[in-house]
């Protein structure tokens, strides 16, 4: 295939618009998979549990004599950075618009993304077969959002089927072929990476120059390492081998990089026959910034070394995670995990049980703080002479004292509501803290409104209560936006007198009281009866004085009013089998102090 014969697009959609279905009737249209076959491109096994799309995977199809290679393209929030680096190998996009829920946050965020990148977009509106859908609506919205007119939509239905073949002829027609030449020497854009047990990183690549075939050597221009390449091919989507990639062809390419690292995404490759002064770097692709950090431990402290294997193995696959060493007085060695947000989260707890049977616990989330450190230079020395530092984690909270000014991450939150619900909305936000910003209809029905919040609000559960609220009708998305001075403080949790850093948490103080509440309320729930008392406090920075408390009362006196209250003779070898029920359940307890607390509640108190 020359260039001008292959089309590189994408599909991106707000969640659940059916990128995945349609990926499969392209598949299956162009001759590669079964009828019937489904979610070809999502491989990973929470991505079918969870029917959401993680790792965005390629596939290369011909079709009527051209050469598509699709991208596709993940949909949560929390995953936009592989939308962005997927986008950064398209020509253009199937821009994907469910017809019963019309334009959703993602969508708008969707289009922005490639419209910047100046690519060609082809409005598509899905799910046409439904007794809820409603063309007209979604083709008004596409109209008052981004000037695309009626006649430029394709409608059809990815589920049945219906006129994919119209999507697929559009893509060959309007989308242009790549900018490549085959007649330069080689230079590729290095785009994902993931990691095979028996081969090491395998990087997917768009040869913009050139061409890439087995022995070639070839270097990087960022890393400065040289290779020799092992195998190149093409995902269909499964690893084809060929025997050459040629200039506009996506493929993977095989050479002894050892690590995801080392094929870092947005890296130029070129020929090592070139001098790295005259080879031209591709820019680089938007580096992902964690914005939810998280202390991950192993339950038993003895499967350390087996927990780091799997943390090390998933992180392969898994570039945007950040991690660093980390210890809790409570819970052992382990890490502190830089997450692209909850959801990013979840997925790799998820992932670290299915995948590697790890049992892990994962802490409170806590996002990024900063403080301004005061001019003195005593103080700096306590801080190692800088001035602004990062506070990623309660225990390392500074003395209130030793700081000017304390800053929280802020977010800019777009969310696509029924007007009639704008009430509400707007009543969670300023709730969470928030400042008002635009305003504006998309049709008789919705609006589109934004927010600016403290990423704080968002990470715990604001998405949650949004559609909730709304009865899923909300949808939305965020930006990071800066940052805002704010008074914060640490909320301890004490744990009979012992402070349990793995509990607290840093807060605006005007939050303090609420708070404390209702981590003890939720903590109550969590941690079982013991043969003692349990006293938990919530208490500012280091004060011992309570904000709030809850007792809980130890479980003996149950089991001596069950005994005292003629339970029988059975009653002694009752509590003797209960008792050693616990000693199994024990291995799922981590000991605080002398207080066994269940792994679950760790996480559990994040929820309602
Ligand atoms: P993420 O990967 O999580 O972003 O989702 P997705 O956009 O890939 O959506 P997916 O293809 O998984 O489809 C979501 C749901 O919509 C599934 O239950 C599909 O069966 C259904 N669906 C997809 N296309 C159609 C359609 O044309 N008609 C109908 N009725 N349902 C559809």
């Amino acid at each position: 295939y020359t260039p001008d014969k292959i089309r590189n697009f994408g599909i991106v959609a707000h969640v659940d618009h059916g990128k995945s279905t349609l990926a499969d009737r392209i598949l299956e249209l162009c001759g590669v998979a079964a009828p019937g076959q489904q979610q070809m491109l999502d491989r990973l096994q929470v991505e079918k549990e969870r029917g959401i799309t993680v790792k965005a995977q390629t596939a290369s199809l011909p079709y009527k004599g051209y050469l598509v290679n699709l991208i596709d393209t993940p949909g949560h929030v929390d995953f936009s950075a592989e939308v962005s680096r997927s986008l950064a190998v398209c020509d253009g996009i199937v821009l994907l618009v469910a017809a019963n829920e019309g334009v959703q946050a993602q969508t708008v965020a969707n289009f922005w993304l490639a419209f910047e990148k100046d690519i060609t977009i082809i409005p598509v509106i899905n799910k046409i077969d439904l007794p809820g859908a409603d063309v007209k609506m979604v083709t008004s919205q596409l109209k008052t959002l981004f000037d695309i007119e009626e006649n430029e939509c394709v409608l059809i239905s990815a589920k049945k089927g219906l006129n994919v073949g119209q999507v697929l002829d559009k893509v060959v027609e309007n989308i242009p072929p790549p900018k490549a030449d085959p007649k330069k020497v080689f230079r590729g854009l290095l785009f994902d990476s993931y990691f095979d047990n028996y081969r090491g990183a395998i990087a997917h690549v768009l040869v913009k120059e050139g061409s890439l075939q087995k022995g070639q050597k070839i270097s990087s221009y960022h890393n400065g390492r040289s290779y020799e390449v092992s195998e190149v091919g093409i995902m269909r989507p499964e690893m084809i081998r060929c025997s050459q990639l040629f200039a506009g062809q996506v493929g993977y390419v095989v050479c002894n990089m050892k690590t995801v690292a080392e094929a870092l995404i947005g890296e130029t490759l070129y020929s090592a026959s070139l001098d790295r002064k005259d080879v031209v770097p591709f820019e680089g692709m938007k580096l992902v910034q964690p914005t939810v950090y998280a202390g991950l431990f192993p339950v038993e402290s003895a499967d350390y070394e087996n927990l780091k294997q799997a943390v090390e193995r998933l992180c392969l696959n898994d570039s945007s995670v950040t991690v660093t060493p980390d210890s809790s007085r409570a819970l052992g060695l382990g890490w502190r995990i830089g997450f692209l947000g909850v959801l990013h989260m979840e997925v790799f707890g998820a992932r670290l049980s299915q995948e590697y049977d790890a049992s892990v616990i994962l802490c409170q989330p806590s996002v990024e703080y900063r403080a301004i450190i005061k001019d003195n230079d005593t103080i700096r020395k306590r801080y190692d002479g800088k001035s602004e530092i990062r506070i990623l984690d309660p225990g390392k909270f500074p003395d209130h004292f030793d700081v000017e000014e304390f800053l929280e991450p802020m977010v800019k939150v777009r969310m696509i509501v029924p007007s009639s619900m704008m009430g509400v909305v707007n009543g969670l936000c300023s709730e969470c803290r928030g400042e008002r910003g635009d305003i504006n209809s998309i049709d008789e029905q919705r609006m589109i409104i934004v927010w600016r919040l403290p990423l704080a609000e968002v990470v715990v559960d604001f998405f949650e209560r949004l559609k909730k609220l709304t009865s899923g009708y909300a949808s939305f998305d965020y930006e990071n936006d800066g940052y805002n001075s704010s008074k914060l403080v640490k909320l301890a949790i004490l744990i009979n007198e012992k402070e349990v850093s793995e509990f607290s948490q840093i807060i605006p103080a005007a939050m303090a009281r609420d708070r404390a509440r209702l981590l003890l309320h939720r903590l109550k729930r969590e941690i079982p009866r013991q043969q003692f008392e349990v006293v938990i406090k919530a208490c500012i920075g280091q004060s011992t004085k309570a904000l709030s408390q809850v007792v809980i009362q130890p479980m003996k006196r149950d089991f001596s009013q069950l005994l005292k209250g003629n339970f029988g003779g059975g009653g002694m070898e009752r509590l003797n089998k209960k008792l050693s029920h616990q000693k199994k359940g024990k291995e799922r307890m981590k000991t605080l102090g002398n207080v066994q607390i269940p792994k679950e509640a760790f996480l559990n108190i994040l929820k309602n």
